[in-house]
């Protein structure tokens, strides 16, 4: 078999970058290891930036997000017994919206097969072959037979765990990378809302964020250890706990309820660099990961691939490679400020397990300027809603 791109991966970035290409009018192939089912059952990201929902309404999927998106003008910080809002909309000028990874998924997946672009599920890649010359292969398997594609180019779409990044040879690649010492507890609930706006908490027992994915649904998260197991989480508990880091208020608004998800995201901070090694290109988590309290991964998966779709337009339509020798440059330049304001965010929010008394009081001081200053709280407000393309 041949096309023009192989795209490694059906998470967001893989299933967007087809999508534009496939506007575009470029060929292309995706190969997902895991079944659709279980892509959509991955609960992940909620809230995206304005220049994501421009570019998803550019591939097509515009529609549904238009009608179920909750937009909202701005977040609320929580420390002390109080809360303080973040006016986006004041600030900015922009908003958020929230709207689930699982429904864009669903949204890419469904646009897709209408083109008809083939997308091999339960087809993992597992070896890539000849990335630097003009005809690379990627082999992959499906049921217990092994197959090939060639391409003029692959994208490496695959996620942190995937094996694009990993067949890259250890002296042409660099990564950066800091572990946090916490993870993050999710839960996904029937439950309405705790407030019409997302809170995140700093607490001396830890952060907390109250999060949504309707009126009726709740996303809620806590930081919790890094070697806490799910089963060490019962629902009781999750909600007794959550109502602890909240403000008398906000915790006499929570509504229990059965968790429908739950899951322990542990929390990284990478980048690997480059991005580009011949005719491989890395997208997404598989390139970069941030830790959520930002909420940047999904929105820099869709900056990348914006990136990538440009250039790969320039280089059929116009026979330019010069969009694809910039690619990596232009897409770290945005990574890295994504992954400064993300560190930061969990920095200012999170209680480190080594942290000193000095330290608690250096992070308090800094919680009570963002509450008063509205430069800082303009500082803030401009990295959440998104830096423009
Ligand atoms: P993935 O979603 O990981 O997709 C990669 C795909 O590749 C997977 O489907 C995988 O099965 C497949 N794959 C792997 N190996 C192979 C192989 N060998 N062959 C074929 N397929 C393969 N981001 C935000 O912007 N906003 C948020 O609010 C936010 N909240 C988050 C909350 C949590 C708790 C977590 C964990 C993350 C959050 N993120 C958020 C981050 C966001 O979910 C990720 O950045 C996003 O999923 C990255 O998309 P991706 O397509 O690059 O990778
Ligand atoms: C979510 O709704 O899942 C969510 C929102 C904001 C974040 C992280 C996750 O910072």
């Amino acid at each position: 078999m041949r096309t023009q791109v192989v795209i490694i991966g059906a998470g967001p970035a893989g299933l967007l970058f087809g999508q534009l290409l496939q506007k575009q009018g470029i060929e292309n192939v995706i190969l997902e290891q895991r079944s659709g089912e279980y892509v959509l059952s991955r609960v992940r990201a909620g809230l995206i930036e304005e220049g994501t929902v421009r570019l998803l309404e550019r591939a097509g999927v515009g529609q549904r997000l238009h009608r179920e998106g909750l937009v909202h003008e701005g977040i609320e910080i929580s420390f002390g017994g109080g809360r303080h809002r973040i006016d986006f909309r004041k600030l900015t000028g922009k908003a958020i919206t929230i709207y689930g990874q699982t429904e864009i998924t669903r949204d890419l997946m469904e646009a897709r097969s209408v083109t008809g672009a083939p997308t091999f599920y339960e087809a993992p890649a597992v070896s890539l072959h000849d990335t630097s010359s003009e005809r690379p292969r990627v082999r992959y398997r499906k049921d217990t037979l092994e197959a090939e594609i060639e391409c003029d180019f692959i994208a490496g779409c695959d996620g942190f765990h995937g094996i694009s990044r990993r067949t890259v040879p250890e002296a042409a690649i660099r990564t950066y990378e800091r572990v946090h010492p916490f993870g993050w507890l999710g839960i996904l609930s029937e439950t309405p809302p705790v407030s019409p706006e997302l809170i995140y908490v700093n607490h001396e027992r830890g952060f907390a964020l109250c999060s949504m994915r309707s009126q009726t649904r709740s996303r809620l998260y806590l930081q919790c250890r890094v070697d806490d197991n799910i089963e060490d989480w019962p629902d009781e508990r999750f909600w007794g706990e959550l109502k602890l880091r909240l403000d008398p208020s906000a915790a006499a608004a929570v509504v229990t309820g059965p968790a429908i998800e739950k899951s322990i995201a542990p929390l990284r901070s990478f980048v690997a660099e480059p991005i580009r090694f011949g005719r491989l290109f890395l997208a997404g988590d598989a390139a970069h990961i941030v830790p959520p309290t930002g909420a940047k991964g999904l929105n820099l998966a869709a900056s990348d691939v914006y990136y990538l779709s440009q250039a790969f337009a320039e280089f059929y339509e116009a026979k330019s490679t010069g969009g694809l020798d910039t690619y990596s440059d232009r897409a770290l330049a945005r990574v890295w400020q994504a992954e400064r304001f993300s560190w930061w965010m969990t920095r200012l929010l999170h209680c480190f397990p080594e942290d000193s008394g000095f330290d608690q009081k250096v992070q308090r001081a800094e919680l009570e300027f963002l509450a008063r200053s509205v430069s800082a709280q303009a500082t803030l407000a401009e990295n959440y809603v998104g830096l423009p393309y």
